[in-house]
């Protein structure tokens, strides 16, 4: 696992972009819990650091795909799915393992 940001530069309901190896990780805080998955939308590419986050799913800014922040399943569209990534709280340091 590598740690990638502080959880303070996280807000609450707020987001933050890292990159990870070369890959854009969108880092998401709903009520002290963090997500990570990636920053592109798996139907056509947008960036997922614009899309609003309600009752456990993010929301592509593009088309309004909505994607649950635990597994990435898509609601609308269960074939497509936004890649999430394990995260590990320790103290104020956020870790997350890519697959
Ligand atoms: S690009 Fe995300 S829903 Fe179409």
């Amino acid at each position: 696992m590598d740690c990638v940001a502080k959880i303070s530069e996280v807000p609450n309901f707020g987001k933050k972009v890292v990159s990870v190896a070369g890959r854009e990780i969108l880092l998401v805080n709903v009520k002290g819990t963090i997500y990570a998955v990636e920053n592109e939308c798996p139907h056509q590419g947008s960036p997922m650091n614009a899309a609003v986050v309600k009752e456990g799913y993010i929301s592509c800014p593009r088309h309004g795909y909505r994607f649950s922040l635990t597994d990435g399943r898509c609601a609308e569209h269960p074939e497509c799915v936004l890649a999430t990534f394990p995260v590990q709280l320790n103290g104020d340091d956020i870790s997350i393992a890519l697959d």
